[in-house]
């Protein structure tokens, strides 16, 4: 049954994050594409998640944390519905990204990797996003969007509920 305090939401990923620790119970290296699954189901991950992986497979909890922390696919807090990639590679910084990335950065008012309160959007950079092209760029979500000013990069996040 579904209700509004999120409860029914909470055990459906605890249940999703049992069935994933028992499939990967006697697999060897299993420890980052458990950590993956893990993350699919939550968003991110949370201490208690990367806990109980540690206790499933019988490593210690400070491998683990330290191998979330080594790569960037692996985020320790909550993401945005919305993630946003300001481009900062060099064709875009030669086009103005860094005003680019400052005025999503002041609108939003969150810094490189934050997360707005309201869990709306994630800002991030990028090194390239390919379409040097259309520098600046940015891409929010699978979109990609160029030829950005402030403004235009601000208007256009918008759109995205
Ligand atoms: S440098 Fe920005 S898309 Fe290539």
């Amino acid at each position: 049954m579904s209700c509004t305090c999120g409860h029914s939401d909470e055990s459906a990923k605890q249940e999703a994050l049992l069935t994933a620790l028992d499939k990967y119970k006697t697999v060897k290296g299993a420890l980052i594409p458990l950590l993956q699954e893990a993350q699919e189901i939550y968003g991110y991950l949370p201490k208690e998640v990367m806990q109980q992986i540690s206790k499933s497979l019988g490593v210690p909890f400070s491998k683990t944390f330290g191998v979330v922390t080594f790569y960037a696919q692996f985020h320790l807090k909550p993401r945005g519905r919305n993630i946003i990639r300001v481009c900062q590679g060099t064709a875009c910084h030669v086009r103005g990204a860094s005003k680019v990335f400052d005025g999503v950065s002041k609108k939003l008012g969150v810094e490189k990797n934050g997360t707005t309160e309201d869990l709306r959007y994630t800002l991030e950079t990028v090194a390239c996003l390919g379409a040097c092209g259309l520098a600046p760029v940015m891409m929010v979500n699978d979109d990609t969007h160029g030829r950005l000013t402030p403004d235009k990069a601000v208007s256009t996040l918008e759109k995205y509920e």
